[in-house]
């Protein structure tokens, strides 16, 4: 089974191919990924209009190159799987598009994937891992704790009620003057900083539950940076450490709190995943690896690469789709939000 993937829901144009390995898990045949970070960069975020144009123009040499890569021709795919959504609405339709257009010229099935999804059965690809297990997925644009029992069958346990772990980062860089994307620049700072100069939020700790919430933080910090005035180097890294040192907290506690969650409502997990470009912080990977010591959990964290945006999880999550014979119509709509599970369409501002 050999399915392409496509996916456009934000910032990165992607397409990859995936086969499924006999013994399960999948064997990635090409993965085309280009990032938009330099065309966002002047504006310090993503300007969905900037990102829907740059995914028309590069889509189709992407889609090209991962044929050739791969060895395997367009005619010798089992389906097309694309994104679609939750995300920018403009990038989601030219991802969405181009799959329909593929599936009806090449004859075979449509598979629309949720994104949010594609990132939950990413450790699957990896790691063969069983269901259930418990997921934080960590990025710019969620933030959220999910027990995983099955292809569709997801109960969102915690989600952030304001902004993402990674659009946190992103701020606190920005208000400090750091370059975008600011969560390696604000770790690499950190480094140099003391994590107890400023004492700072850890905002929901001990609360029921495990929702996050960042922008009391995200203030918190912003009141010490203007309480200063004119920043010297080191009170920027100081800054950035105790930030830093505060989101590994709510990220441990919060987690912890899943945890409970989960073994409440669906028993013992096989592992705790952690995806999503905020993963890629070796301080919060460094805790949650301790947490997973401390826990008896197995940990599994997939390569960067594979946890940033990307076309491969989009065409697994297509793969274990089509083995279930989930296949959508050519008439399925965009969606900007889609959340995972029935709790999670009650979110308090709709954050996927
Ligand atoms: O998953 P991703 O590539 O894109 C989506 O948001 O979907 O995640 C990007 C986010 C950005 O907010 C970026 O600042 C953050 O992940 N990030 C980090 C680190 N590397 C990337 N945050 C903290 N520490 C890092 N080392
Ligand atoms: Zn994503």
């Amino acid at each position: 089974m050999r399915v392409l993937g496509l996916e456009t829901t934000c910032d990165e144009t992607a397409a990859a191919i995936v086969r499924l390995k006999p013994g399960g898990g999948g064997e990635i045949l090409a993965d085309e990924v280009m990032s938009q970070i330099a065309e966002h960069a002047a504006y310090g975020g993503v300007v969905p209009e900037i990102a829907a144009r740059a995914h028309v123009e590069t889509l189709d040499r992407l889609v090209a190159r991962a044929v050739a890569k791969s060895g395997v021709p367009l005619a010798g795919l089992d389906a097309i799987a694309a994104a679609a959504g939750p995300g920018l609405i403009g990038g989601v339709l030219v991802g969405l598009t181009a799959g329909k257009a593929l599936a009806y010229a090449l004859n075979k099935p449509l598979i629309a994937v949720n994104h949010l999804e594609a990132h939950a059965l990413t450790a699957r690809l990896t790691d063969n891992l069983p269901f259930p297990y418990l997921l934080l997925l960590v990025s710019g644009g969620h933030t959220q704790l999910l027990a995983v029992k099955g292809v569709g069958d997801y109960t969102r346990l915690g989600a952030t009620v304001d902004d993402a772990i990674g659009e946190a980062f992103d701020k606190v860089a920005k208000m400090l003057g750091l370059p975008y994307p600011g969560g390696p620049q604000v770790e690499e700072q950190a480094q140099r900083g003391d994590p107890e100069r400023f004492v700072l939020p850890r905002p929901m700790a001990g609360r029921p539950g495990a929702d996050f919430s960042l922008s009391g933080l995200k203030t918190a910090v912003r009141l010490e940076a203007e309480r200063i005035g004119a920043l010297s180097p080191q009170d920027v890294a100081d800054l950035c450490a105790s930030f830093q040192a505060a989101i590994v907290d709510v990220v441990v506690e919060r987690t912890r709190a899943g945890l409970r969650l989960f073994r409440a409502a669906a028993g013992a997990p096989t592992g705790l995943v952690v995806a999503g470009g905020v993963a890629a912080n070796g301080a919060i990977r460094r805790a949650l690896a301790r947490l997973a010591g401390e826990t008896g959990l197995r940990i599994v964290t997939p390569p960067h690469a594979l946890c940033a945006d990307n076309g491969a999880m989009i065409a697994w999550a297509g793969i274990e789709r089509l083995q279930r014979g989930l296949v959508d119509d050519l008439s399925f709509a965009g969606r900007p939000r889609w959340p995972l599970d029935a709790g999670a369409a009650r979110a308090l501002n709709g954050k996927s």
